[in-house]
């Protein structure tokens, strides 16, 4: 269940791919609702957009927890440069900044608009423009920020276990197949 300082834990690994699996729905959905004039169409993806969003939100928090008051994260992989010690750690603290914050501007978008009633109270449409209303805006800059986040932390864990060959990805999946990354 938990980590070792050289392999993630059964828990961190599951709540870690789930998450990762949601984001990139999120990611598709939102930018695929953003591109509909179809008020009907809009609807349809949101109605799965908005209650993922709460799931993601719920991992989160969890995950926040769990390093918090039960586990401990692996040691940091040995033999990286500082620079890149540090720069991974700080993109794993931003992700937990822009998922809340993705988490928090949809709240906002959904209350300030009123579109809950529409899309789960029953009330007729169209809906509103949410372009309007104010989170609206830091959640689309926070969905591309959230996209360099993944190109950047996905690109160093594939650099590291194909060209580096450190097998890195094996700290992040379950069981101890890792080979030696940061022992
Ligand atoms: C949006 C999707 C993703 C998010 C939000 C995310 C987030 C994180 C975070 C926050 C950590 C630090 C551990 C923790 O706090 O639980 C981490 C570790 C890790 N992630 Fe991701 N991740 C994503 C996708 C991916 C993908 C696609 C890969 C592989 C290509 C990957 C590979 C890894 C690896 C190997 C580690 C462990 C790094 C180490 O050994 O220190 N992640 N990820
Ligand atoms: C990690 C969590 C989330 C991600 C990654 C995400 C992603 C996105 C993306 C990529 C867009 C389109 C942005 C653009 O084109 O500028 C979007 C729009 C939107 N999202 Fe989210 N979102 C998240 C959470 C939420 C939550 C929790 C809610 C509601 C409670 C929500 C409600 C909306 C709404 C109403 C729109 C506007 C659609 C439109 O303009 O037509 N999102 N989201």
């Amino acid at each position: 269940m938990k980590s070792t300082p050289t392999q993630y834990g059964t828990v961190a690994v599951t709540i870690h791919w789930l998450s990762a699996i949601c984001i990139l729905a999120m990611l598709g959905s939102g930018f695929r609702a953003a591109s509909m004039t179809d008020s009907a169409a809009k609807e349809a993806i949101l109605m799965f957009h908005v209650p993922l969003g709460a799931v993601i939100l719920l991992l989160t928090l969890l995950r926040l927890f769990w390093w918090w008051r039960v586990d401990q994260k692996p040691k940091p992989v040995s033999g990286d440069p500082a620079w890149q010690t540090f720069t991974a750690k700080a993109i794993h603290v931003l992700f937990y900044v822009v998922i809340l914050g993705m988490a928090a501007s949809g709240i906002g978008i959904v209350a300030a608009s009123g579109a809950g009633s529409i899309l789960f109270g029953g009330e007729a449409g169209p809906l509103p423009d949410f372009s309007e209303f104010l989170p609206r805006g830091p959640h689309g800059l926070g969905a591309r920020l959230m996209l360099a986040l993944f190109a950047l932390h996905a690109g160093a864990a594939l650099y590291h276990h194909f060209i580096k060959g450190d097998g890195l990805i094996g700290r992040m999946w379950f069981g101890s197949k890792n080979t030696g990354a940061g022992s």
